[in-house]
């Protein structure tokens, strides 16, 4: 990790500067001068989806808040009984970089089974833009966790009333998952505060050995009761 990064791409945005760079085979990626990701390990960005895959009997209809690098995205594509995958990204250029493939990490995620919306994932969970819910699940994976933003911004969303909002968002028996790279006592609360009864909230942490220590990283859930019965 001594090579010093290349940068492929960089635009300005209403929310700050995104770039990506290329450091030896390692992708990364910068939003609003924040490192966001790279490619190292994108372990827990694939368990964000397959836990949540995991966990619901029927997940026809998924929303992913943001794309990223597309491993997340990639992860709920592989699963056959997704029908179709809708993904909020911030940032206009990522979105633009993910459709001309200017990283092979980021291409042909654009399908028939998936589409990528420039969008604030707060807005699209509200229905004030982007596709419609209700959604089987909902991953959320926009920051390095509520206590390590990258927009300041996205505080709200880790919120009571936001997470009230994402709940409403689910289907019956649907899944709300919320990525940090840290464990966050607060968003366990709060996910609590908005649960009713029959919801399910739940904290699965995750090791991760990284540059020689090991990093509890975590993924926070929320299932929606299912309907009396089954339905
Ligand atoms: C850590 S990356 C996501 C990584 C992704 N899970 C993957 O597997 O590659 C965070 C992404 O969320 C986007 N983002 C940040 N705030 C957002 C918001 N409010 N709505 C939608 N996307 C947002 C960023 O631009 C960035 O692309």
């Amino acid at each position: 990790m001594d090579e010093p990064p290349v940068t492929l791409a960089r635009a300005d945005t209403a929310h700050g500067e995104v770039a990506l760079r290329r450091r030896g085979d390692v992708l990364e990626l910068v939003v609003d001068g924040v490192f966001a990701m790279d490619t190292v390990d994108t372990s827990t960005e694939v368990v964000l989806a397959t836990e949540a895959l995991g966990r619901h009997p029927a997940p026809r209809r998924v929303l992913v808040g943001g794309l990223g690098l597309g491993f997340t995205t990639r992860a709920v594509l592989d699963d056959p009984r997704v029908a179709h995958v809708d993904v909020a990204e911030l940032a206009g250029p990522l979105v633009a970089w993910a459709r001309q493939g200017l990283a092979p990490e980021l291409a042909g995620l654009e399908g028939p089974r998936c589409a990528l919306h420039v969008a604030d994932v707060a807005a699209v969970l509200a229905g004030r833009a982007g596709p419609p819910g209700p959604w089987d699940l909902v991953l959320l994976d926009v920051d390095n966790g509520p206590d390590f933003l990258v927009h300041a911004g996205n505080a709200a969303l880790y919120r009571s009333p936001a997470l009230a909002t994402a709940r409403a968002a689910l289907a019956v028996g649907g899944l709300l998952v919320v990525w940090s790279s840290h464990r966050a006592p607060g968003l366990l609360a709060a996910l609590r505060t908005v649960a009713e009864p029959g919801d399910v909230v739940d904290e699965v942490v995750l090791t991760v050995h990284r540059e020689g220590r090991d990093l509890d990283y975590a993924l926070y859930s929320f299932a929606r009761a299912p309907l009396p019965g089954g339905g």
